[in-house]
């Protein structure tokens, strides 16, 4: 039986991650697939607009959005994943989240009842510094759905690296962690050496509340993707 979660260090970490999800795609096209922006998974976004007919049943939700931003902010998750994949590739659904709702529980909601449509069977995720998945922030409830969240200050000062100064977002909206944890299968991707602390505690740590990501210690078909420096502290 193979180990989860497991990690998998490597240079071509990119290539390695963007090889299996092509070849997910292709045992299920119709795979639903929840995708994380910020920086890190750029790259491997960037290596699927080659392959656009792979998403051409597939189905994709943004996992979350920063609030309060115009309309127009090149930098909003859903911008970015436009921008980076979604425009290229065209999936057959592709559910945002429209943090500028009115009723921003119906929002929530109605992002829950696309889920329960089919679940996710692929959460592709990133790692705050802090241990946070999609903007699940530590103590977050792990039983929690799609909701409008408050940030950690280490979120809203890491932010700046996308924002250059011109917002300061506060809050969010995500999708909770009741959903990723139960995702089909949950892959977290991390590079660099800032998250190379954050990394060990979530993997060999012990898993509660206060490391998001160590939650998924329980997950059974979990693979974290790593360059070296991120796996610097894990013990081998
Ligand atoms: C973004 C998201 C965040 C990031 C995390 C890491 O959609 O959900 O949890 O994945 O903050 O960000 P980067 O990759 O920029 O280091």
């Amino acid at each position: 039986m193979r180990r989860s979660p497991e990690w998998r260090v490597g240079k071509n970490w990119v290539e390695q991650a963007t090889d299996a999800l092509l070849e997910r795609l292709s045992a299920r096209p119709a795979l639903r697939i929840c995708l994380a922006t910020g920086s890190t998974p750029l790259p491997v976004y960037q290596r699927l607009t080659a392959s656009p007919a792979a998403f051409a049943a597939a189905s994709v939700l943004l996992l979350d959005e920063f609030g309060g931003l115009p309309a127009t902010e090149p930098e909003r998750c859903d911008a970015v994943l436009r921008r980076e994949l979604v425009d290229h590739v065209e999936p057959a659904d592709h559910r945002t989240i429209d943090v500028d709702a009115d009723d921003l529980d119906s929002e929530c909601s109605a992002i829950d009842q696309w889920i329960d449509r089919g679940g996710l069977d692929l959460a592709i995720l990133g790692l705050g510094v802090n241990g946070h998945l999609g903007m699940n922030e530590p103590g977050s409830d792990s039983d929690g759905r799609t909701a409008s969240v408050e940030l950690a200050t280490s979120t809203i000062e890491g932010a700046q690296r996308y924002f250059a100064g011109r917002h300061r977002p506060t809050w969010g909206v995500t999708v909770g962690l009741r959903d990723l944890l139960r995702a089909g299968e949950v892959w977290v991707l991390a590079a660099g050496p800032t998250k190379a602390e954050i990394v060990a505690r979530s993997l060999q740590g012990a898993a509660g509340a206060d490391v998001p990501a160590s939650l998924l210690q329980d997950h059974p078909d979990c693979t974290w993707w790593l360059d070296p420096p991120a796996a610097t502290n894990l013990e081998m």
